[in-house]
């Protein structure tokens, strides 16, 4: 049976192309608003250095095992799973995961827009000029302002929504890659001047140590899980987005070669946001574990204090916001593509429904910020108990199960096919797929529901 596929989506027009989106896909608030704040909250080396541990041993390999299932299905992750089942005569069931992912889609999309728009407001006060001058206190009370007033956050979560509609209803092949070609070197430039900026506070080397020399007496079971979490959080992994992007990859492409160079320029773009923000955190005598609202009460001080600071500033919550912007629709992306196929919408149907659920249950986060700040569960406001529930529960689940379907449901010759790798290579990726990355998620699930248990 031949398994020569198209997708009636379309597809990408190069490798280049699709490295483009995913890194698109992956590189956003994930690598600039939250590995800062997280580590800022988890204490610095030791859970930087599991994270990187889960990137290379978990993140890698889940992430081939995504393209090539996608590539090989050619389908919305649910029917790619429903299909590839089929095929192999496995267990029906396997297509929940697609429905899984589609619900964690719209999760994490329902809050992420709502931190986009905190970005998409700061390019405006960054432009006029409110930060110039400002110290630590100054930039606080700004963000404070913001994120107390329902009406700002909601207006502003409304217009990002909308900008994700936007593009998702003209297919996330037209206009993505040229974006991404000019916005990721240039986001990436920036940066590296925040870095260069940072080494002048005086407090380079104890931002550098805070993030790099690891102290495992401040790892707590629950840092680990969120380590991992987010290693699959940043690379947009365990619901199917890269999946839906494998899925429009041109046969002939490397899937090895293209998971390695999107892991890198994911990790080094957060590497390098935590070098721009811990010395401006150390320098100025703030909390490194600050919260959601780290970078918005940091960098504004380094933007108010350097020459062209409001030039620089604007240019980089611009920055932000596409960053944010081109993973925002590979959240969506999986569901649209599903309404497509299934129930015969068009893209710009899809869409409309798809962006009117996040708006409503981005509500919740809203107000989490605000009206809603003293109504907790276990202590966790509505976006907090979200954002762990997605990125710490839901996404390592949905990797685990793909991970087990990869290497232990489809058969070796499928597996093979698809990645084209050379004996050794395979065998690394057969092993990590099968045992390591399976073994690792449980393990740390368990560590945590243990402590809960007998802590
Ligand atoms: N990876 C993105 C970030 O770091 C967020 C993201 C996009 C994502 N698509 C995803 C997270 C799919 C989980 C799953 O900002």
């Amino acid at each position: 049976m031949s398994v020569k596929r198209t997708s009636i989506h379309g597809q990408w027009s190069s490798r280049w192309a699709f490295v483009l989106a995913a890194t698109g896909s992956a590189v956003g608030l994930g690598n600039i608003w939250k590995f800062p704040y997280i580590t800022g909250e988890n204490g610095g080396g030791a859970f930087v250095l599991v994270y990187l541990f889960c990137i290379a041993c978990i993140g890698i390999p889940i992430m081939m095992a995504e393209i090539l299932l996608g590539r090989r299905g050619r389908r919305s992750p649910i029917n790619t799973m429903r299909v590839l089942a089929r095929e192999g005569h496995h267990h029906p069931a396997w297509q929940y995961l697609g429905w899984i992912g589609v619900l964690a889609g719209f999760l994490i999309l329902s809050y992420y827009s709502v931190i986009a728009g905190w970005a998409l407001a700061y390019v405006f006060r960054a432009a006029g000029g409110l930060f110039v001058g400002a110290g630590g206190e100054r930039v606080g009370e700004i963000f404070s302002a913001l994120v107390t007033d329902p009406e700002r956050l909601l207006a502003w979560h409304t217009i990002f929504v909308v900008m994700t509609m936007i593009v998702v209803s003209r297919g996330v092949q037209s206009g993505l890659e040229k974006a991404v070609r000019f916005l990721m070197p240039a986001l990436f430039l920036l940066l590296a001047m925040l870095v260069g900026y940072a080494m002048s506070t005086g407090s380079f080397s104890q931002g550098m140590a805070f993030l790099f020399s690891p102290d495992f007496s401040k790892l707590t079971p629950a840092a680990v899980l969120i380590a991992m979490g987010h290693a699959f959080f940043t690379l947009s992994l365990g619901m199917g987005a890269i999946m839906v992007y494998g899925s429009y990859l041109p046969d002939d492409a490397s899937i090895a070669q293209t998971s390695v160079t999107i892991a890198l320029a994911d990790t080094l773009v957060a590497l390098m946001a935590g070098m721009a923000i811990f010395p401006i955190v150390f320098a100025h005598g703030l909390e490194p574990g600050a919260g959601p609202g780290l970078i918005f009460q940091t960098l504004p001080i380094a933007f108010g204090n350097m020459p062209a600071g409001t030039l620089f500033g604007t240019l980089f919550f611009v920055l932000l916001v596409f960053a944010a912007w081109t993973s925002a629709i590979s959240l969506i992306e999986p569901a649209v593509a599903w309404l497509v196929e299934n129930h015969g919408m068009s893209r710009v149907m899809a869409s409309v429904w798809a962006g009117l659920i996040t708006w409503v249950v981005g509500l919740g986060t809203v107000f989490s910020f605000n009206l809603w700040a003293d109504d907790t569960i276990f202590g966790l406001t509505f976006f907090d108990l979200l954002d762990f529930a997605t990125a710490n529960v839901i996404l390592p689940l949905g990797g685990l199960f793909i991970a087990l379907f990869a290497g232990w449901t489809l058969s070796r010759k499928v597996t093979m096919d698809e990645l084209k790798l050379g004996g050794i290579s395979y065998q690394l990726w057969y092993i990590l797929v099968r045992y390591v990355a399976p073994l690792a998620v449980v393990a740390i699930f368990l560590n945590v529901v243990g402590l809960l248990q007998f802590g």
